[in-house]
């Protein structure tokens, strides 16, 4: 077959024939994440204001310790260092973070935005030597399918914390009483949009697919991997509406709270 030897011509940081506008996309990646990320923190070390009624936000879940009927383990342990404010996010956000953080979707995105990796294809960069994932510091980010067995624990605390959704104390018994709140149906929706990422990880599909180079004879298996591939393909969408998703379920949960938005029963 007749070949033709193209130089590589080196680029200057920015340089690029592209007409189009290349630098739209990195730049809004960098304007989501980044207001993700202060407000998740915010929200994570503020350690109130994360339940209403039976309604507990995702960023507290599970509340491992704490002083709501939430908490599996009882109030803040005396071992929690006193210069630290105690926030019960604090224990638990850095797992579902790390699975985001390490997420192959994810790593496209942010390398792009976050430090022009590249800005954009066939754009210049702004460093010569390509170290890629297979050295450090960038070779941790293959820890990525152990925070999937994490983070698949979590979706089943979730969908716990949606059962307990529907279930409001009487104020007149105090007995509790099957109901839907319109935070039910946020956190319901939540749980729904982190469990279409979850499943469509790419680790998932090699976990749920066989071993080695080829799918298991198993049906169910079989089956299995052709779900997570179909929620695959919109691994992006489910990314985005998951991360939307979770900062608005906390935001529901925290203006409720605070007695800004007022919860409506539906039932
Ligand atoms: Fe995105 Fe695993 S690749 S969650």
């Amino acid at each position: 077959m007749a070949h033709a030897q193209l130089p590589v011509i080196p680029r200057r940081f920015g340089e690029t024939m592209r007409r189009d506008s290349w630098w739209l996309q990195p730049a809004v990646v960098l304007a989501l994440l980044s207001s993700f990320i202060v407000y998740a923190t915010w929200a994570a070390f503020q350690g109130e204001h994360y339940t209403h009624g039976p309604y507990l936000s995702p960023f507290y879940s599970p509340e491992l310790f704490g002083d709501s009927p939430h908490a599996w383990l009882g109030p803040k342990p005396g071992w929690w260092p006193a210069w630290l404010a105690f926030s019960p996010a604090l224990l638990i956000l850095p797992f579902p973070g790390l699975f985001r953080v390490t997420c192959y979707y994810y790593r496209g995105a942010y390398y792009k935005a976050f430090w022009a990796d590249p800005p954009a294809c066939a754009v210049g960069e702004p460093r010569r030597r390509y170290r890629g994932e297979s050295s450090f510091p960038l070779i941790v980010q293959n820890i990525h399918r152990y925070f999937l067995y994490i983070a698949l624990g979590f979706l089943l605390v979730l969908a716990y914390d949606v059962y307990q959704a529907l279930w409001f104390s009487d104020s007149a018994t105090g007995r509790a009483e099957f109901g839907i709140g319109v935070g039910t149906l946020v956190l319901a929706a939540n749980l729904t949009m982190l469990t279409g990422y979850t499943l469509g990880c790419h680790s998932m599909r090699h976990i749920v697919g066989g071993y080695l180079d080829r799918l298991s004879r198993s049906p169910v298996r079989k089956r299995a991997y052709d779900c997570s591939s179909c929620l695959n393909r919109a691994h992006m969408r489910w990314a985005w509406m998951s991360l939307f998703s979770v900062a608005f379920a906390d935001l529901y949960v925290r203006l409720c709270s605070m007695g800004i938005w007022s919860d409506w029963r539906i039932l």
